[in-house]
């Protein structure tokens, strides 16, 4: 069976976003170490974030569902954790296994991290170099990548490291391990990352102090400091945002309203980018949830001009390439993406698997190493194409939203990845009045 999206001719409606996907697991790892029973409101419940308490449980916390996205958990605090009885399976989640990597290096425990197809073709040396050089080992599959075992080792060295590609994984990586080395561990980013980890930390009573360099920042952590329990609210989050505020943008009569998005300027490169084409977004500041500012977002149809993405944009919109790209093709003109190579290295080659998703919907794009240039059609793009997800929750949904204002309709060989980071996403979309069916072979 495969799934497809039929044109339809509105998409409107009100829709409260999803917990943010990267600050649930930074919530559910820091409450893990914490110090007492922490509380969280709003997790999102997704496969990638739920492999995250069942590691965190593993390693010693006590992880409870207390209701529909509400969890309480007893972190270890001064305890520590302990080694877990089986392999840490991470399914598809970078996020979680690079970040709790970061966790254990700082104890003397060791465990064995595993994932699906997708998560062990993943590169991990970007984390497994700089926590060997901080006194962890490693015994990893040729190329740095899972299955592997890392024995941790307290306390830690601290290093000054600066990463080699922008990456919000590696920097909370080592902020994680950071806590428990003797002495200060600094990370030095050339562009600047998301920067949950440096708010939610200090939420969680550590100081972490940051710099800004322009372009990038200096990020420093003492090691020997111990987090407090918290009460976090998780904000809602803009990546499930942005596909339904694409949805809105390309339909021939698009209103809808996002409530409780999380506006963070690591984060929102895909709304100014879309703004640059001529999108017509509204925003209201809403409150505060986690060190986060909140708004209301409004989108409606808009005429789109091609533009080229801004080099700087590309760390704050890393996930929001696949719908970017959607967007581009029914935009008048040519849309440019370069300097974007880490796309290869996400839960799919990202740049390979666009490519293929607007070719095969009659959209003409060219590929390079770094990105690609899309010919937009100026209006609905013909679809009437069969997108290969390679198991890529965001290529999936990307595919599907194309198909709301595609000429014919749009399918794709799989949507299981999908209730990774959003399992709401099929009754949002009918919420807003699309249509998509599971339609045989
Ligand atoms: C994330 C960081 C990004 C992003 C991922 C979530 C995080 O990965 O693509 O979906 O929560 O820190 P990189 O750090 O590999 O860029």
């Amino acid at each position: 069976m495969f799934w497809t999206s039929h044109p339809v001719d509105k998409i409107s409606g009100i829709v409260t976003a999803p917990g943010d996907k990267s600050c649930s697991h930074r919530a559910l790892i820091f409450s893990g170490l914490a110090d007492g029973t922490s509380k969280i409101s709003g997790l999102l419940e997704g496969e990638d974030v739920l492999n995250t308490g069942r590691a965190m449980s593993a390693l010693g916390a006590t992880v409870d569902r207390a209701g529909t996205n509400q969890w309480t958990v007893k972190g270890v605090g001064t305890a520590g954790l302990v080694s877990p009885s089986d392999s840490l399976d991470f399914g598809n989640s970078g996020t979680g296994s690079r970040l709790i990597m970061g966790v254990v290096a700082g104890y003397n425990i060791s465990a064995n991290f595993t994932g699906d197809a997708s998560l062990s073709s993943r590169p991990m040396a970007r984390v497994i170099t700089p926590l060997k050089e901080m006194g962890a080992q490693f015994e990893a599959t040729d190329g740095g990548r899972l299955p592997l075992t890392i024995t941790g080792r307290n306390p830690l060295k601290p290093i000054n490291y600066c990463p080699p590609q922008a990456s919000a994984q590696v920097k909370s990586c080592l902020l994680l391990a950071g806590l428990r080395a003797e002495g200060t561990t600094v990370i030095t980013e050339n562009s600047t990352t998301r920067d949950h980890s440096e708010r939610m930390l200090r939420g969680f009573g550590a100081t972490v102090s940051v710099q800004s360099t322009g372009e990038g920042a200096i990020v420093k952590i003492d090691g020997g400091q111990s987090l407090q329990a918290q009460e976090t609210s998780v904000p809602g989050d803009p990546s499930s945002a942005a596909f339904l505020a694409a949805a809105a943008i390309i339909s021939n009569q698009g209103g809808v309203l996002v409530e409780n998005v999380m506006s963070n300027p690591t984060r929102d490169g895909i709304f100014r980018a879309v703004a640059l084409m001529g999108a017509k977004i509204g925003a209201e500041e809403v409150g505060l949830a986690a060190g986060e500012r909140l708004i209301n977002m409004s989108f409606e149809t808009s005429p789109l001009s091609g533009c080229t993405v801004p080099r700087n944009l590309v760390p704050s919109m890393i996930d929001e390439f696949p719908i970017l790209a959607v967007m581009a093709a029914f935009a008048d003109g040519e849309t440019i993406v370069r300097d974007a190579a880490e796309l290869r290295v996400k839960e799919s080659d990202r740049i390979s698997a666009v490519v293929k998703m607007l070719r095969v919907n009659g959209v003409e794009v060219e590929e390079f190493e770094d990105g690609f240039i899309i010919q937009g059609c100026g209006g609905p793009v013909p679809g009437g194409g069969l997108v290969e997800t390679h198991h890529d929750h965001r290529i999936a949904m990307s595919a599907l939203i194309m198909g709301t204002a595609a000429q014919r309709p749009v399918s794709v060989d799989d949507i299981a990845m999908i209730s990774t980071s959003y399992p709401d996403f099929f009754e949002h979309m009918q919420m807003l009045g699309a249509d998509m069916r599971q339609t045989a072979r």
